[in-house]
């Protein structure tokens, strides 16, 4: 998730730029730069230093050459290599005179690195992205124009992709591209500009216009035109924008919350992208533990706290089914304090979105200092639990601003069910074929998540219905257990009402006492060897008077008999419920929130990271 600039045709290039970056910052990137080009130039500058890196740029740009109508910039978020000047964008061909910027991930990089070393190129960074730049090179020395040598890179290319190129020999031309990663296009008399994100480019174009999947387009300071990967014409979308700054920075939704919960498709898919080598291998970011030692693990423990705490619970349930390894999963304030054992063997996976909250680094030390071996599963490239574990695994979700956490959890469960497979790999616990098919599966999990998006005004509509209760139970069994965990969570960290989550099965351990008419069970009845338990569960509430709302499958015809409102979801692989279920219930929370008046980006008493005990 970087942001993306570029102009074309002003008069104002730098400032325009610089400006540009410094409106994408508040997404908190780590590094920064910009290339300046013109006939026969290409001036470039780059730093590195965490949320100051857009000033030190500024700086640093003091001194640019002047007389410049076009450039690009890039503020980086990193995904392959640390986050240093050195793989800071833009990045240049052998020449220097092709400069690309670019977001998303290149699946094949590897591939192609190895390709374009054996062709004579030299690489100067790590990153995935310098690919790009070095295949334009060849296809420009073949002599295609900028826009055909980008389409004809593109198609040997896998991955995500916003990706914008320069060349100081084809001056005053900028060539972009994208898939999956969002792209703009703005225009102003004379002017055009590129953008990631409209607040870039907000007050300079006068017309927006957005770059679809799999589309090419070419800026000159006349405007611009567009073609698809066959390279036949096509025509972008323009797009009507009557937004202030504030509401440019939540992509046109009223707070971030909103923005996130809506970019839980893009979180998933981006956590999967170059996860699975050619031979079925699934990869993580960072591996210092050798497979040998991996396969010999005895017992997984997971430690976290909040949200990440209930994606740690649904990764035990796939540990446990896929690799058959005991899984243990602790609130990291409490196992910290409570002498935990750790035998030869002990695998500690500590799971933060931030990778800075302090209970949950301690218990991942902890862990270290008593002989674990661990695996961070974080948000955030670079983060103290990141730097210090032995195996990192980063979740894409890109930055989360709302302090209530919704894309986070969904591509925290991509990740551990990624580990889950890698572990069930290594131990030989399932065929590869098994292994191949989840994983296909888990890649279908972000359209069945962009299908639950568009049931809003349903849930909406449940949410207007229940305003004035104030107790709810949400229940849930198996892996709905930890979505009904996470939906009470979000329902109390929203609304301030009382929300409490259960296993259907305590229900009559003690809860059921509390049911009286006023009262509203939420269950999660998806996963279908739980479902008959869930039903009977909601036949004794419902005896009791409670109102019932339940999370259910398209395809469950039985379920409308027992509840008063039903929120339907695609069916998906029962451990991959969790991803799916939670939307509605999210959505659910924010409604009634909305409603309430509550401040959903910002509730309070709440921290977005706890880095106190
Ligand atoms: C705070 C946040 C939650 C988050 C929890 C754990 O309580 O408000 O949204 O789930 O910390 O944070 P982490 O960054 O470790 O996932």
């Amino acid at each position: 998730m970087c942001g993306i600039i570029g102009v074309v045709g002003s008069s104002d290039t730098l400032a325009t730029l610089l400006e540009g970056l410094t409106r994408l910052e508040y997404r908190g990137y780590d590094s920064a730069g910009i290339a300046l080009v013109r006939p026969g130039q290409t001036w470039r500058a780059r730093t590195a230093e965490g949320t100051e890196s857009v000033a030190a740029l500024r700086r640093v740009c003091e001194d640019a050459p002047s007389g410049f109508s076009s450039g690009i910039g890039h503020t980086r978020w990193a995904t392959h290599g640390a986050p240093e000047a050195v793989n800071a964008h833009p990045h240049l061909d052998c020449s220097g005179n092709i400069a690309i910027i670019h977001n998303g991930i290149i699946e094949n990089h590897r591939e192609l690195h190895e390709a374009l070393v054996a062709r004579g190129h030299l690489f100067t960074s790590v990153t995935d992205s310098e690919v790009l730049a070095h295949l334009i090179e060849e296809a420009r020395a073949r002599g295609l124009e900028l826009m055909e040598a980008m389409r004809q890179s593109l198609l040997t290319v896998r991955g995500a992709f916003a990706v914008a190129v320069m060349d100081a020999t084809e001056p005053d031309v900028i060539v972009a591209a994208r898939r999956i990663s969002p792209l703009v296009v703005g225009t102003a008399p004379g002017v055009t500009y590129l953008a990631s994100d409209v607040p870039a480019i907000l007050d300079r174009a006068t017309a927006f216009y957005a770059v679809n999947d799999d589309e090419i387009v070419r800026l000159g300071p006349e405007g611009f035109r567009a073609i698809d990967l066959e390279g036949g014409p096509v025509r972008l979308h323009q797009l009507s924008i009557d937004w202030d700054l504030e509401t440019a920075e939540k992509g046109g939704h009223d707070d971030f919350m909103s923005k996130e919960i809506s970019e839980q498709p893009h979180a998933i898919r981006a956590t999967l992208l170059d996860r699975r080598r050619r031979d079925g291998t699934i990869t993580f970011d960072e591996m210092r533990i050798d497979d040998e030692e991996l396969r010999e693990v005895k017992r997984v423990v997971l430690v976290a706290a909040g949200t990440s705490h209930h994606a740690a619970l649904v990764a035990k349930y796939a540990i446990e089914r896929w690799a058959r390894i005991s899984v243990e999963v602790d609130i990291s304030s409490e196992y910290r304090y409570r002498d935990p054992i750790v035998e030869i063997g002990t695998l500690v996976i500590g799971v933060s979105q931030s990778g800075e909250t302090i209970d949950t680094i301690q218990a991942t030390r902890e862990a270290q200092r008593r002989g674990a071996r661990v695996v961070a599963v974080s948000n955030i490239v670079d983060s103290s639990l990141a730097r210090e574990a032995d195996a990192v695994i980063y979740t894409r979700a890109g930055i989360e601003v709302s302090v209530a956490s919704t894309k986070a959890f969904v591509a925290q469960v991509a990740a551990l069910e990624l580990l889950a497979l890698r572990l069930a790999q290594l131990r030989g616990t399932m065929s590869p074929t098994d292994v191949d098919a989840l994983f296909l599966g888990l890649n279908a999990v972000s359209a069945q998540v962009a299908t639950t998006l568009e049931r809003r005004a349903s849930i909406e509509l449940i949410a207007k219905e229940l305003m004035g209760s104030h107790d709810f139970f949400f229940l849930g069994r198996h892996v709905g257990f930890p979505t009904a965990l996470e939906g009470a969570l979000k329902l109390k960290e929203l609304t301030y009402m009382h929300a409490e989550g259960y296993p259907g099965g305590e229900l009559k351990h003690g809860p059921l006492a509390l049911i009286e008419p006023g009262v509203v069970v939420v269950a999660v009845a998806t996963h279908q060897l739980m479902h008959e338990k869930i039903l009977s569960n909601l036949a004794e509430v419902k005896a009791r008077g409670a109102s019932v709302v339940v999370v259910a499958t398209d395809d469950d015809e039985t379920i409308d008999a027992v509840a008063d409102f039903v929120m339907r979801v695609p069916a998906t692989e029962p451990l991959f419920t969790p991803m799916v279920d939670i939307v509605p219930l999210q959505l659910f929370a924010y409604a009634m929130a909305r409603q309430l008046g509550r401040n959903v980006d910002r509730p309070r008493n709440l921290a977005k990271t706890v880095t106190v005990e």
